[in-house]
């Protein structure tokens, strides 16, 4: 018994326009930011201010927003969010702790929630280490050194069209504002 089998039509490339955003992946994200973390001199660059964080604004892969931040001994977030964005930090000098919620918040309609136990995570970020993030992630990003400046580079796509800002009292969490981009300027 013998089998023919048709050859296969040709498949064309799928037509791609040459002015098509190509949206970064979560690993072109993550090469970023440590790529970025790892350029010394831009690190550098980055004035830092011990009464407060600093940022510059970057220009990051594919349209996203890139930011590198300075942030003095003991500062940090606060717990937030990026909506609908996803993105990838790295630390590129000192450490940052992040906290995150292992949980999908719901997108609007509610002002506290209590958080089921165990969804708590912490991950230390040393320098050159980095991390990737996907929608809807909630976090707070600390320099917990008693001494010893960090600076990490951040990178979110979209870029970011806003971000909810939580306060958390044990298990609750409370939804306190939401800022847009014009907030930032
Ligand atoms: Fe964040």
């Amino acid at each position: 018994m013998s089998q023919h089998t048709a050859p296969l039509p040709p498949i064309a490339p799928a037509p791609v326009p040459a002015s098509a955003p190509s949206a970064p992946t979560a690993t072109e994200l993550l090469d970023f930011v440590r790529r970025t973390a790892a350029d010394r001199e831009l690190i550098a660059s980055l004035p830092l201010d011990p009464e407060g964080r600093t940022w510059v604004r970057l220009d990051g892969p594919g349209g996203s927003e890139a930011w590198l931040i300075g942030w003095p001994p003991g500062t940090g977030t606060g717990w937030h969010d990026h909506a609908e964005s996803q993105g990838a930090f790295a630390t590129a000098r000192g450490t940052l702790t992040e906290n995150a919620l292992a949980v999908r918040l719901p997108a609007s309609g509610w002002k506290t929630l209590e958080l089921a136990d165990g969804v708590d995570r912490s991950r230390r970020l040393g320098e050159g280490t980095g991390r990737a993030f996907g929608r809807h992630h909630v976090h707070e990003v600390l320099n917990e050194s008693p001494d010893t400046h960090a600076v990490s580079v951040h990178a979110y796509y979209p870029p970011l069209p806003l971000i909810r800002r939580f306060s958390r009292t044990g298990a609750v969490l409370r939804l306190e504002q939401v800022e847009r981009p014009e907030d930032w300027q």
